[in-house]
C-alpha cells in the first residue's frame, strides 16, 4: 500500500482491495520474520524471514562520559567540588580506567528476504537505539528483551519481498553489556585492563552490534572503529586502511569470507602489532599486549608452521589472513577461535594455538547448524591437539585417546547431546568429540580417514553443517554402515568398551 494514497472514498478502497488481491506489487503485505531460530539449545537466537549477507560496522569508542569530563592527564579545578567530601580523590579524576567504556554504532545490514517480509527482528542486548531506517526511509523500533524488532513503512514494502535484497540502518549508542553465558562464562563487552575485547560465543556478539545473531547466518563484515589514541582496534579479517585525526584512529577491517556472527571479535587496547606473510601467501597479523609479549612471542612464531601443518592435515587453510590477539592474563576467561584472529587470554601454549587454529577449519569455516553441533567444532580442534602432540611432541594419539577415555568428565553426556545450553562447552564435547574421531579413523584406515577428513572441510567450505549432514558424509563416502560407532560414540549415553 502507499502512503499517498488519497483519504479512501469507498470506490478507492475497493479498487485498493482488489489489487491487493490480485498481488499487485505495491499491494503485497507480507507477515513478521519469526523472533528466533529454534536452535535447540538457544532458541530465542537469530531470527527468520530474511538471510543477512553483509554488516558494515561504524563504531567510536571512548571513555565512559565522566571520564571524557575529565581528560586523564588533565585536572580542572572546576571540577574539585564534585569530589567526595571526605576527601579521597574521585576515580575519574585519575587516568581512566574504563577507556573503552562507551560506544556510538552505526550499523548498516545488507540482507536478502526468505519471506514477504511486513516486519523482523534483529538481536540486540543492552545499548540504546537512536533511529532505524530500511532502503533508506525511516521505521518504527520496538525494544523487548534482547529482541530489536523493525517496523518498516509501508513506502518500502515492496522491497521486503521474498527474494530481495533490502539495506536497514540502525544508529545506536550506550555502555556495551557483559554477558554471562548459562555455565556462567563472561562474554559480550569484557573490560580490560586498557580497553575492551568483545568475545561472542555462544550469544555475546548481540551486545556490541544488533544482527542475526544464530551461526546458521554467516556473512561478510566491513568492521570500521574509531579509538582515541594510543590505543588500538584490531578486528577479523583484513586492515583495509587506518587514519588518524585529531588524536583518534579509524581502524577499517575487512572479513570477505563469510563468518558466523559468534565468530566476531573486537580488541581495543595498546598493542604491540606486528604485519607479515606465510610462505603460501596467507597475510598474518598479531596483536599481542605489552605484558604478554616476551612470553607469546615463540609460540606466535609457530603460526605459518602450525598453519601449514594443519593444511596438509585438514586442507588448504580456508582464509586469506590469520594471526592471534593476545590480552593480559586475567582480561578474558577463555580462549576463543575468532575468524582468521583468535583471541587469547594470556600468552597461549602451542598445544592451544594448535587448537584455536583447527577451529579455523572446524567452526570457521564450516560452521556448526545449531548449537547441538558444537562437538564438530571441538572435537575436531582437540584432535588436532592429539594430532600435534603425535606428530612433534612424541605422544602417540593412542595415549591421548586412552587417557580422555580414562577421564570421568568425558562420559557426563553424549557430545552430540548436551543435557542444556549450560553444557555446550564441557568436557564430553571435547574429549568424547576427539574420540568420536579418533573411532571413525580406526574404522576406516589412515588414509581413508585424512581424505575424508580434507573432503568434508571441502564439502562444506565457507557454509554450515549438522551432525547429521556429518554422519550422512562418512557413510556415503566410504560406503560403510557405521551405525553401530555412531550409536556407541556420538549418541551412546555409557562408556563403550574398548577392545585391547
Ligand atoms: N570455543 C572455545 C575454544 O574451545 C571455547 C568456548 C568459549 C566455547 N565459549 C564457548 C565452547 C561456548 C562452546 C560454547 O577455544
Ligand atoms: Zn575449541
Amino acid at each position: 500500500m502507499n502512503r499517498r494514497t488519497p483519504a479512501a472514498t469507498p470506490l478507492a478502497l475497493l479498487l485498493a482491495l482488489a489489487l491487493l488481491g490480485a498481488g499487485c506489487t505495491g499491494g503485497v503485505e507480507g507477515t513478521p520474520g519469526a523472533a528466533g531460530l529454534r536452535d535447540p539449545y538457544f532458541p530465542g537466537l537469530g531470527n527468520g524471514g530474511y538471510d543477512v549477507t553483509h554488516y558494515s560496522l561504524k563504531l567510536d569508542i571512548g571513555p565512559s562520559a565522566d571520564d571524557k569530563r575529565r581528560p586523564a592527564d588533565e585536572k580542572r579545578p572546576a571540577d574539585d567540588k564534585r569530589g567526595p567530601a571526605d576527601g579521597t580523590s574521585s576515580p575519574s579524576a585519575q587516568p581512566s580506567d574504563r577507556p573503552a567504556d562507551r560506544l556510538r554504532g552505526t550499523a548498516t545490514i545488507t540482507a536478502r528476504a526468505t519471506q514477504d517480509l511486513s516486519a523482523f527482528h534483529l538481536d540486540l542486548a543492552g545499548l540504546d537505539v537512536e533511529s532505524a531506517t530500511v532502503e533508506g526511509r525511516p521505521a518504527a523500533v520496538n525494544r523487548a528483551g534482547k529482541e530489536l524488532i523493525i517496523r518498516p513503512g509501508s513506502a518500502v514494502e515492496d522491497r521486503l519481498r521474498k527474494g530481495r535484497t533490502f539495506t536497514t540502518v540502525v544508529r545506536y549508542s550506550g555502555s556495551p553489556q557483559t554477558i554471562t553465558d548459562p555455565d556462567g562464562s563472561k562474554e559480550g563487552w569484557l573490560r580490560t585492563a586498557d580497553g575492551a575485547v568483545a568475545l561472542g560465543e555462544p550469544t555475546g556478539s548481540m551486545a556490541w552490534f544488533p544482527g542475526n545473531h544464530h551461526p546458521s547466518d554467516k556473512a561478510t563484515y566491513d568492521i570500521e572503529v574509531t579509538v582515541p589514541d594510543p590505543l588500538t582496534a584490531v578486528s577479523n579479517g583484513e586492515l583495509i586502511s587506518r587514519r588518524t585525526e585529531d588524536g583518534r584512529t579509524t581502524y577499517h577491517w575487512r572479513t570477505a569470507e563469510p563468518m558466523a556472527s559468534y565468530l566476531a571479535t573486537l580488541a581495543v587496547g595498546r598493542f604491540s602489532t606486528h604485519q607479515s606473510a606465510t610462505p603460501d601467501g596467507i597475510r598474518l597479523f598479531t596483536a599481542v599486549d605489552p605484558e604478554s609479549e616476551a612470553a607469546s612471542e615463540e609460540v606466535l612464531d609457530g603460526i605459518p608452521a602450525v598453519l601449514a601443518w594443519s593444511a596438509e592435515k585438514f586442507g588448504p587453510y580456508p582464509f586469506t589472513s590469520a594471526g592471534a590477539i593476545v590480552e593480559r592474563t586475567g582480561d578474558a576467561e577463555y580462549a576463543l577461535e575468532t575468524q582468521n584472529r583468535p583471541v587469547f587470554p594470556g600468552p597461549p601454549d602451542t598445544a592451544l594455538l594448535v587448537h584455536e587454529l583447527a577451529h579455523q577449519w572446524f567452526g570457521n569455516s564450516v560452521t556448526p547448524k545449531s548449537w547441538r553441533d558444537m562437538w564438530l567444532n571441538e572435537g575436531f580442534a582437540t584432535y588436532a591437539e592429539w594430532l600435534w602432540a603425535a606428530d612433534h611432541d612424541d605422544v602417540p594419539v593412542e595415549e591421548s585417546f586412552d587417557e580422555a577415555y580414562e577421564d570421568g568428565a568425558n562420559w557426563a553426556f553424549p557430545p552430540a547431546g548436551p543435557p542444556s545450553a549450560a553444557d555446550i562447552s564441557e568436557a564430553p564435547v571435547y574429549g568424547r568429540g576427539a574420540m568420536v574421531v579418533h573411532r571413525l579413523r580406526l574404522a576406516i584406515d589412515d588414509e581413508a580417514f585424512f581424505d575424508l577428513v580434507r573432503g568434508w572441510t571441502e564439502t562444506h567450505r565457507h557454509g554450515n553443517a549438522s551432525t547429521d549432514d556429518f554422519t550422512a558424509y562418512v557413510e556415503e563416502e566410504t560406503g560403510e554402515d557405521l551405525t553401530e560407532l555412531w550409536d556407541d560414540w556420538l549418541y551412546g549415553e555409557s562408556r563403550p568398551p574398548v577392545e585391547d
